[in-house]
Parts: structure tokens; C-alpha cells; sequence
């Protein structure tokens, strides 16, 4: 009995990144139910592996990140239907939630549900042939994954309306200008320079991953008050770690920290 192959490939690059690839190439790597089962998993097997640090995700072949929610399924839903399909947590609640740095590294079309993924990693780094954008009005829908509100937040009101109305595709240059991209490379390189990001954070302490990440969280989601308050009380913490111990003292014996991970 032959079992169909995964749409989601996972491999353990050094030091601590892993590389998450949906493996759809023929639809443009479109989320199907299939894709969001299985990154639901390796999302949960990634934040309980102890020697995960940085999550890479990208999109097989050389044409698309990911071109959207898999436009065939919502051919025949009824409403009850698309409501428990996107019942929650959804994938773009458990990327968004993952405790450690996650980067979309955007390898060309970067559309709908895609852009979505994208907006709910920390990082956006696309090649110079990535287009993205949230065409859902061309379908007679509006985004659902997150778009109106983590993109609103990311770019502003005025560009996210923009974009959103309109069904815009726009190319790297566009993104990076409005801050959707963080960087560009060119596509030949997209792999290596997002491997050295995911590289730089890996060798971080994961401990003190998780609590910059939370308080640059706080920026996201609080006013700025209590975003502050926040910060403090998480800077308070990390000095209750084995690895702040061991990183003020290698730095005051001038050698590298090996860090502990607690
Ligand atoms: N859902 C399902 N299938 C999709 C898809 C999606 N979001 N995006 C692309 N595909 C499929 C196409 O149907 C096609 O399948 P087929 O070969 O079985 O017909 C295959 O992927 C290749 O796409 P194609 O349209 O032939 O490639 P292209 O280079 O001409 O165009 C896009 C690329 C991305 C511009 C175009 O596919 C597109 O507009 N996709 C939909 C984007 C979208 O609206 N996303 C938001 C969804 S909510």
C-alpha cells in the first residue's frame, strides 16, 4: 500500500534552525487541509524539541512561498463549514504563538493565506522575485487569516487598505518599502542569508529568545505603558536564568558563553 507523500518537509539544519518546507510545488504550494494538519504537528514537535531554536519556513520549487489558501476547497463549503475550518488555534495562531524566533523565508508568490503565514512569522526575508499580496477581494472574500489585522499593524492603515481593496500583487522592491519585507537578497541566495539570520539567533540562549520574543510582543499588543512595564518584568526574569549568570561571566573572563538553556 503506497501512503501519499508529505506536504510538508522538515529538516534539521546546524545549530538549532529547522527548515520547514510546504511541498506542493504543483499548486503553488497552496494551504490545503493536508498542509495545515501537517504543520500543525511539526509546529507542536518543534516547540517541544529542546534542540530547536529558530524555525525557517519556505515553499518548495522556485515559483511560490505559498500562492494561498487552496482555492478549490472553498468551492462547495457552506459557512458552518469555513467557520470550523478555521476554528481555533489555526496555523496562523501556532506560528504566531511558536515560543522561538520563526523567519518566512519568501521564495516567490506570497499571496492570500500565504502572506498571512508570512505576517504571522517575526521576520520576513524574500527573494528578489517574490510577489506578495492579499488578492482574497478578486475571489469575492476578504482575508482570514489574520491579513486585516497583523498587516495593518505591520505596514499601517492607509498601505494595508491599499493592498487588501485593491488585490494588489507587489514586487520585493514594494514590500521592503513598506516594511512587509524586512530584507531582500537575490533568489540565488535566499537559502544561505536566511540560514545566517536563523543562524545569528540560534546561537542565542533559547531562554532568552523566548523572553525578547514575548517582549517584543508586548510592543505589538499592548499600549505602550504597559508594553513597558512589561519589558521590565521580563528583563527582571531573565536574570533569574543560569544563562545570564554565564553570559555576564563570560564576557567579564573574555570568552565565548556556553549557554545551558535555563
Ligand atoms: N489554490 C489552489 N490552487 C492554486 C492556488 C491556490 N491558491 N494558486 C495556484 N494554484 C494552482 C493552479 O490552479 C494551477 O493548478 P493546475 O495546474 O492544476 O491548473 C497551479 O497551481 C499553477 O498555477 P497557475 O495559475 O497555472 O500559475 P501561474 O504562474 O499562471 O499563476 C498565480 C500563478 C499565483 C498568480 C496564480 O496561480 C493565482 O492567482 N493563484 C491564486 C492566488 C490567490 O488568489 N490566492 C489567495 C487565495 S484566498
Amino acid at each position: 500500500m503506497s501512503s501519499a507523500p508529505p506536504v510538508v518537509r522538515v529538516e534539521n539544519m546546524d545549530r538549532g534552525v529547522r527548515l520547514v518546507t510546504i511541498d506542493r510545488p504543483q499548486k503553488m504550494n497552496a494551504l490545503n487541509a493536508a498542509v495545515r494538519d501537517a504543520l500543525t504537528d511539526v509546529a507542536a514537535e518543534a516547540a517541544d524539541d529542546a534542540d530547536v531554536r529558530v524555525l525557517v519556513i519556505t515553499g518548495a520549487g522556485e515559483k511560490a512561498f505559498i500562492a494561498g489558501a487552496d482555492i478549490g476547497e472553498f468551492a462547495d463549503r457552506t459557512p458552518l463549514e469555513q467557520r470550523e475550518a478555521m476554528a481555533t488555534p489555526t496555523i496562523f495562531d501556532r506560528i504566531w504563538d511558536f515560543p522561538l524566533p520563526t523567519i518566512a523565508m519568501i521564495n516567490g508568490f506570497c499571496l492570500g493565506g500565504g502572506c498571512e503565514l508570512a505576517l504571522a512569522c517575526d521576520v520576513r526575508i524574500g527573494a528578489d522575485t517574490a510577489r506578495i499580496g492579499q488578492p482574497e477581494v478578486n475571489l469575492g472574500i476578504i482575508p482570514g487569516g489574520g491579513g486585516t489585522q497583523r498587516l495593518t499593524r505591520l505596514v499601517g492603515y492607509g498601505k494595508a487598505h491599499q493592498l487588501i481593496l485593491t488585490g494588489e500583487i507587489i514586487d520585493a522592491v514594494k514590500a521592503y518599502e513598506i516594511g512587509l519585507l524586512d530584507e531582500i537578497v537575490p533568489a540565488n541566495e535566499l537559502k544561505e542569508k536566511t540560514l545566517d539570520v536563523a543562524r545569528a539567533m540560534a546561537s542565542k540562549s533559547p531562554v532568552t529568545l523566548k523572553l525578547a520574543k514575548r517582549a517584543l510582543r508586548a510592543a505589538y499588543e499592548m499600549e505602550l505603558s504597559a508594553g513597558l512595564e512589561q519589558e521590565r518584568d521580563l528583563f527582571a526574569l531573565a536574570f533569574s536564568t543560569d544563562d545570564k549568570v554565564e553570559g555576564v561571566k563570560a564576557f567579564l573572563e573574555k570568552r565565548k558563553p556556553e549557554w545551558k538553556g535555563r
